[in-house]
């Protein structure tokens, strides 16, 4: 078993940060549970989560999970409550006995609509869909980037009688609050996606975070060797790392594979930005602050995730830079590969929401049925809460990069249709053979 200490990289948002502590997962349970939720998906599902990068990344069979504490307050995440439509709200029709044999109900609360489309074009549907299919009632609701919103959901469907909530929280310190009120009525919890450090949740369903970030890394320094750049510049623009564990996780990722290239004088770092709160209103100012600092320069842009990328390549075309700067993303969404086939993004992190949706739900339907995970043939890790002080048992999915070359695998694993991804840029998608 492979354990690796991650680089303990503070958050440059001038809060004091929490030692990171390693966290060990067994990683034949790991693999052990990527299978059995493939298994369990279909042929399709697995070629999309199985495949090339992250198989071939030196980190790919060195799995380890290592959190830390992220801040205390949300404060982008509230913001951004007003700049779309905050909720998403679906029902599933099922009844409340069900083919599943459970009798029970689900609740799903997302966290905003606005730091990632992922979250209305995927985790929504496939968690609606992964508890119709089983026959279950799920309430899937969305928060809109509100943290008052998300405790009002939550107090709601713990007056419906949930058994199950299933949480992808706006920042910890909210949904250990919700967490606490849950546990009072008796109700589990599996943090969906982002962990609550200090929370009472059991369970934890995501993807290895801490490798998305490493893609990136390992992807840029790539995509800036193909492109012949020597001596590149780099600028970091993180997600919500005052906020969120997983952005957290995905620099310190990305700092493992940066940090010592630029030890070695192969690369330079000229800042390191934080989109606080994964507001992405905040990308394009504080990214211009960033390249207007180092006068205009910039040869590789590591973007948290597809959105903040998006956010960049605007001001990169308004500066005629677009296309010339390398720039990583994540999430897979329409936008993100859009910008692949068009030539102005290198790359995004494919997390198949599918199999973490239907992780999640599988989880679930054992829990409701009062059985052991393990004996309902999930097979869960042990992740490790330095802030709780406590051992959570976790399934943690493997990512996958997406390059102009293999932009067909998210097509191939039924997270998206060639159709939704060309619209507009048919003739790209031809000669990049997405069909
Ligand atoms: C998720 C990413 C997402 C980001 C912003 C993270 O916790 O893992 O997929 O892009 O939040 O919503």
């Amino acid at each position: 078993m492979t354990r690796r200490e991650p680089s303990a990289v503070p958050p440059n948002d001038g809060k004091a940060s929490t030692p990171m502590r390693k966290a060990t997962i067994s990683i034949s349970a790991l693999v052990a549970a990527a299978t059995l939720v493939l298994t369990g998906c279909g042929s399709d599902a697995g070629t999309g989560n199985t495949t090339s990068a992250a198989a071939n990344s030196p980190a790919a069979g060195a799995t380890t999970a290592s959190e830390t504490a992220t801040g205390e307050t949300s404060t982008g995440a509230e913001s951004s409550a007003s700049s779309a439509g905050s909720e998403t709200s679906a029902s599933s029709a099922g009844s409340e006995s069900s083919g599943a044999g459970v009798t029970g109900k689900v609740g799903v609360i997302l966290p905003d609509t606005t730091s990632s489309t992922r979250y209305t074009l995927y985790d929504a549907p496939l968690l609606t869909a992964a508890f119709k299919d089983a026959g279950v009632e799920a309430d899937v609701q969305n928060a809109g980037g509100s943290t008052a919103k998300y405790t009002t959901i939550a107090q709601s469907m713990i007056g419906a009688g949930v058994k199950v909530l299933i949480m992808d929280s706006i920042d910890p310190t909210s949904g250990a609050a919700v967490e606490a009120m849950a546990k009072k009525a008796g109700i589990q919890v599996i943090d969906y996606d982002r962990v609550n450090l200090g929370g009472s949740a059991d369970y934890y369903v995501s993807f290895d975070n801490e490798l998305v970030g490493k893609l990136q890394g390992q992807t840029l320094v790539t995509c800036l060797a193909d492109a012949k750049i020597t001596d590149p510049q780099i600028i970091e623009m993180d997600g919500g790392t005052d906020v969120d564990n997983n952005a957290v996780l995905f620099k310190s990722g990305a700092q493992s594979v940066l940090k010592p290239l630029q030890d070695q004088g192969k690369l330079k770092i000229v800042s390191d930005s934080v989109v606080k709160g994964w507001n992405v209103n905040e990308a394009a100012p504080t990214f211009t602050q960033a390249l207007t600092a180092n006068g205009n320069k910039v040869d590789g842009v590591l973007a948290a995730n597809d959105d903040i990328a998006n956010a960049v390549i605007g001001v990169l075309k308004a500066k005629g830079l677009a296309g010339k700067v390398q720039v990583t993303g994540q999430d897979s969404g329409v936008v993100g590969l859009q910008n692949i086939l068009n030539g102005n993004q290198c790359m995004t992190v494919f997390k198949n929401v599918k199999l973490e949706a239907e992780a999640a739900s599988k989880l679930a339907i054992a829990l409701i049925k009062g059985e052991d995970p393990a004996a309902a043939g999930i097979k869960v890790a042990s992740f490790d809460d330095p802030k709780g002080k406590r051992t959570m048992k976790a399934v943690l999915l493997t990512p996958q990069v997406i390059t102009i070359k293999n932009v067909q695998d998210v097509v191939t694993a039924g997270a998206l249709t060639a159709a939704q991804i060309c619209k507009g840029i048919e003739a790209k998608c031809t000669a990049a053979g997405v069909k």
